[in-house]
């Protein structure tokens, strides 16, 4: 069963903690994983601008830093149309997530859209076969 209104609430507080003084674009995620934890992360970025962190990496290092390593259900929030995570993070939530797992997209008031993890990314890069 999908825990959409924790996961908003969660992903929204993350995004108050963002440290994005570059861009000025503040993004929270929330994360569900396996066994029913939840995890956050917020966009951390750098002088140097390439090494700044998407708020996706964040949620999940701390999902893998808690012990786990499969993601159930996704949040990504920010105050834009449609905040669907980057490439890169696309590639980094498809090793943790299968093929059918939710990634809902919002805004400041709620869902936008939701996505399947292969809809965000078809024919994403696999070293195994996964479901
Ligand atoms: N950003 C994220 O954290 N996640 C996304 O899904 C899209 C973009 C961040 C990166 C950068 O700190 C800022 O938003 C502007 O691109």
């Amino acid at each position: 069963m999908s825990r959409i209104d924790e996961l908003f609430a969660a992903a929204k507080v993350a995004r108050e903690k963002a440290y994005a003084p570059y861009s000025q674009f503040q993004v929270g995620a929330a994360l569900i994983a396996e066994d029913g934890s939840l995890h956050t992360g917020c966009n951390v970025e750098n002088a140097a601008f390439p090494e700044g962190v998407c708020a996706e990496a964040g949620a999940i290092s701390a999902m893998v830093l808690a012990g786990q390593q499969k993601i159930s259900e996704v949040m990504v929030i920010a105050d834009a149309a449609l905040c669907t995570p980057c490439g890169g993070c696309r590639q980094k939530l498809n090793e943790f997530a299968d093929k059918d797992v939710t990634i809902h997209i919002a805004d400041l008031n709620g869902v936008r859209r939701s996505f399947r993890m292969d809809e965000l990314l078809p024919a994403g890069f696999e070293l195994e076969e996964k479901d």
